[in-house]
């Protein structure tokens, strides 16, 4: 019973890195952490690795050191073109930005970014292979019991039944003693965003730069902010994704962040509505009739869950599970197997009885009682709640606040039974170390950053960039055309080319550049244009490397 409750806690990324690992094994502990950057080979050429020992607290350092995982894919140019590092931060918090740069992405950013740059992946303290890495339970094993499968986690409703809300509430309860339970030596406090910025700052000095370049989405660009904030004239780049609203980030309400949920399921009946039922095959004659059979799908799922055996795998088409599937086609429409295309043929055939395409949509690996040892660094969820319930300001409310909190967000989304459960998993969180950097969040930085906005992101909705905006005079926003979480989740030759200027001269777009994408929301469609044929060659290059990098990278991240 435990297992399973506890198995749609976690609201972070499903990375998918570990099909597209170039070597997916390397033994950090062969690493000595230095305070300086000794490159050793890894993960296989050209792939070089180090740990830099950083201190818990920089006011105090005689506490201890913590070791940052630090990966590079170095620079091919010749020496007088070369540019330095450009870090990564995929998002989460708790996401793994070693684990990014060693899969396909990580070349793709260099040709985007240009071979001048080292593209630099390093997980933040507290996560996956820095150390010491934050874990509530002692063993993998453990672990296991209660998040089977940690890369792939399914959000919690808080409308799932008349108990969600508390059990939810309870389960984050004790996660939250949990933690203050193992962590007797008192680190967990540390883990906090602001350390994690004075970090990247020490990564870069390490390089032998005086100034940061940058990219970062979704809470990769919270740390970006807040880096800007404390460090304003250490900025050379830095261009921030998939944007928060920032103060929401630090208070733990989401829903101004939550606005284009709504319309980006919308845009699916719409979408699909202009497919034609060849192009899309949960086709009804209008959008109307398209998003009413779906909530009749989701009244009949509710009722009566869909029980699933497949060659490979078993489990429920319960609620929980069908609006997750749902919302990660929200986030990432385009893609070929989690996207609207995929999403209307898996509902048209849960409609006619077929629960098999749906299911293999968002099924978690079936639990395996040997959990392999080596992947204790997969720690999400501790690392989410370490540095994001850590960060924030304590959340003392009550059961009936918090029902009242997600269901006054249903004025904002019909999402905010799972886009507001952030908040209830931090309310059990009581680690917060006094002085951290809460906000507010602006400066006149040294240069001007590049905020990246879709027109309807259900995680960061558009606003968020805009907000960002006003803080950091000079700042640019660039609107992708599209929907979805980030602009990486759709290739745009335009975007990479805004992308590779800014990086390369600084050059800022317009106000109100809107990029379009290259690429279609359902291809099959008689009406799909021949978009992906269009284009020169360098602009092919870049629109394949902007579509491998989405695939290789964080799908579902706040
Ligand atoms: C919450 O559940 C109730 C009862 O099943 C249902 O009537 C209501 O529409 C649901 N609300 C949302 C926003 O899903
Ligand atoms: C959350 O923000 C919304 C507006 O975006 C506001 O109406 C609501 O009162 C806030 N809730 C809490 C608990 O602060
Ligand atoms: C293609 O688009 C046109 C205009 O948007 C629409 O009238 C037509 O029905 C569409 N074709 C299909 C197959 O849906
Ligand atoms: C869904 O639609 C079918 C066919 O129109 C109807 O028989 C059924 O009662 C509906 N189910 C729900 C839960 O609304
Ligand atoms: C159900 O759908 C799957 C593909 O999603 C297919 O392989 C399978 O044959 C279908 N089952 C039946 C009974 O039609
Ligand atoms: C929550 O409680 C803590 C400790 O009692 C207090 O310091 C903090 O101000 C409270 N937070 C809010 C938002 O009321
Ligand atoms: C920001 O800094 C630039 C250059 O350092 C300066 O020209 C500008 O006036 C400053 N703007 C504000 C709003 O402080
Ligand atoms: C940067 O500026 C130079 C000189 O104006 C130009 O030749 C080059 O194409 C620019 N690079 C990018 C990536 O825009």
């Amino acid at each position: 019973m435990l297992s399973l409750a506890f198995r749609r806690l976690i609201f972070v990324s499903t990375i998918y890195f570990t099909a597209t690992i170039a070597q997916s094994i390397f033994d950090w502990e062969t690493l000595k952490p230095s305070t300086t950057l000794d490159w050793k080979p890894c993960y296989g050429s050209p792939f070089q690795c180090t740990r830099l020992k950083v201190p818990f607290d920089y006011s105090a350092p005689e506490i201890g050191y913590a070791s940052i995982a630090i990966v590079r894919l170095p620079s091919t140019a010749p020496k007088s073109k070369y540019r330095g590092p450009i870090l990564y931060n995929p998002g989460g918090p708790g996401g793994s930005g070693v684990d990014s740069v060693v899969s396909p992405a990580g070349a793709y950013f260099a040709s985007i970014f240009g071979d001048q740059y080292d593209i630099v992946g390093f997980d933040p303290r507290g996560v996956s292979y820095s150390t010491p890495t934050i874990s509530f339970f002692k063993t993998e094993a453990e672990r296991r019991f209660l998040i089977p499968s940690p890369t792939n986690v399914i959000y919690p409703s808080l409308n799932a039944s008349s108990n969600a809300l508390s059990q939810v509430w309870a389960e984050n309860q004790l996660l939250g003693q949990l933690a203050l339970a193992i962590d007797t030596s008192h680190l967990f406090q540390h883990m906090s965003t602001d350390n994690i910025a004075r970090d990247m700052l020490a990564i870069t000095k390490a390089f032998g730069q005086e100034k940061l370049q940058y990219y970062g989405i979704s809470y990769g660009s919270v740390l970006g902010a807040t880096f800007a904030t404390l460090f304003p004239d250490k900025v050379e780049r830095m261009i921030l994704d998939g944007v928060f609203v920032m103060e929401s980030y630090f208070t733990l309400n989401m829903t101004s962040m939550m606005v284009d949920a709504d319309p980006s399921l919308q845009s699916f009946f719409d979408g699909c509505y202009q497919a034609g039922p060849e192009g899309c095959p949960f086709y009804e004659p209008s959008a109307s009739a398209i998003s009413a059979k779906l909530d009749n799908l989701t009244a009949t799922v509710k009722e009566k869950p869909f029980v699933v055996l497949t060659p490979g795998s078993y489990g429920l088409i319960d609620y929980d599970f069908f609006r997750n599937v749902i919302l990660d086609s929200l986030f990432d429409p385009y893609d070929s197997e989690s996207g609207f295309e995929p999403l209307a043929q898996a509902l048209a055939s849960l409609a006619e009885g077929n629960a098999t395409a749906l299911y293999n949509m968002g099924a978690v690996p079936t639990f395996e009682c040997q959990a392999p040892t080596e992947a204790f660094h997969l720690n999400n969820l501790e690392a989410y709640m370490a540095i994001a319930c850590g960060d924030a300001l304590p959340i003392n409310d009550t059961l009936a606040e918090l029902q009242e909190y997600w269901a006054n967000g249903l004025s904002t989304s019909s999402f905010s039974d799972v886009l507001s459960a952030p908040r209830v998993f931090c309310a059990g969180y009581k680690t917060h170390r006094a002085g951290r950097f809460v906000g507010p969040m602006g400066a006149n930085t040294s240069v001007p950053l590049l905020l990246v906005g879709n027109s309807l992101d259900a995680g960061t909705a558009h606003v968020g960039a805009v907000q960002t905006s006003k803080l950091f005079p000079r700042s640019a926003v660039l609107t992708q055309d599209c929907v979805g979480h980030t602009s990486l989740v759709a290739p745009s030759a335009c975007t990479a080319a805004y992308f590779g200027a800014y990086f390369a001269n600084g050059t800022l777009p317009a106000p109100g550049t809107i990029c379009p994408i290259d690429i279609e929301m359902f291809p099959s469609s008689a009406n799909a244009s021949t978009k992906r044929t269009l284009q020169t060659s360098e602009e092919k290059r870049l629109l394949d490397a902007w579509g491998k990098i989405s695939r290789a990278t964080p799908r579902r991240a706040l």
